[in-house]
């Protein structure tokens, strides 16, 4: 029952969507170098407490530069630092339902060269995830075509060398690419429902609701790689509906390419 939406329950999700992405931005808007990570948190809390949610689905991830690659990192404690990036995973709760979104983003509101060229490979392979949450394919085609492209990109970035075909089936993109691509989302953030059965990945249907969230994560002591792409830490993540008519990005109001976020922190002319 909990993993097929009704009408209802999409009403909930689409607000508790809409106020979670209304609360990156004003994150987003807010945030300058010196900064402390628990100030942004509350930013966050703040603006969804404005709009009418009066909790977090989870508490909420803001880890700046090398905090970022550590997943479910909540301690956010640290001062945020010019020159790195920010990556916040938060999502309020509205009526029950849960949103759970990630967004990673400059500190001081320019990307540099570097983060620019890794975090465009995290949003392509998070676009190509996107456009297979769709009724028919099965749980596990979002993530692997997340793969093909984060492990392609690496490649071209010579962060990874080989074939991608051998690296892809070695399972080489998983020394950066360290989680999977999703979860069901609903009235639990990591939602109830079987992503197997039988033995074999689920299909999508309309009505299920998913999480797409590729990273890549490369901590300080990385060893073997250019010391530009050491520290830092970029996941991109949206909650998606899966309907009739193709994947309905719920928490699309928050901003996610480089020249939209960018100009919302005042680096772009609007
Ligand atoms: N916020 C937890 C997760 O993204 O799965
Ligand atoms: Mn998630
Ligand atoms: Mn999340």
């Amino acid at each position: 029952m909990r993993l097929y939406k009704s009408r209802s329950e999409i009403k909930a999700m689409r607000t508790a969507a809409k106020i979670s992405a209304k609360a990156h931005q004003r994150a987003m808007r807010i945030c300058r170098p010196g900064m402390m990570e628990y100030q942004l948190e509350a930013e966050i809390i703040h603006e969804c407490a404005r709009l009418g949610a009066l909790f977090q689905a989870y508490p909420a991830i803001v880890g700046g530069g090398g905090n970022g690659c550590v997943l479910h990192y909540i301690d956010n404690r640290d001062e945020l630092q010019d020159g790195d990036l920010v990556l916040i995973d938060a999502g309020c709760e509205y009526d029950y339902y849960a949103a759970d979104i990630t967004r990673t983003f400059p500190v001081n509101g320019l990307f540099s060269a570097a983060q620019r060229e890794l975090y465009e490979l995290v949003l392509a392979a998070q676009e190509a995830a996107i456009a297979q949450a769709k009724s028919g394919n099965h749980w596990n085609d979002p993530h692997q075509a997340a793969v093909k492209v984060v492990t392609k990109g690496l490649v071209e970035l010579g962060i990874l060398k080989g074939s991608v075909p051998k690296l892809i089936k070695d399972k080489a993109y998983g020394k950066y690419y360290v989680h999977s691509t999703g979860h069901w989302l609903g009235m639990d953030v990591h939602d109830v429902g079987d992503y197997k059965i039988d033995g074999e990945w689920r299909q999508l249907e309309p009505g299920m609701t998913l999480t797409v969230e590729p990273g890549i994560y490369i901590p300080k002591g990385t060893r073997g790689i250019a010391a530009k792409w050491r520290n830092i830490g970029i996941r991109i993540e949206d909650d998606v509906l899966v309907t009739k008519d193709g994947p309905d990005v719920l928490t699309k109001d928050a901003p996610k390419t480089v020249e939209e976020i960018e100009s919302l922190m005042g680096k772009l002319a609007k």
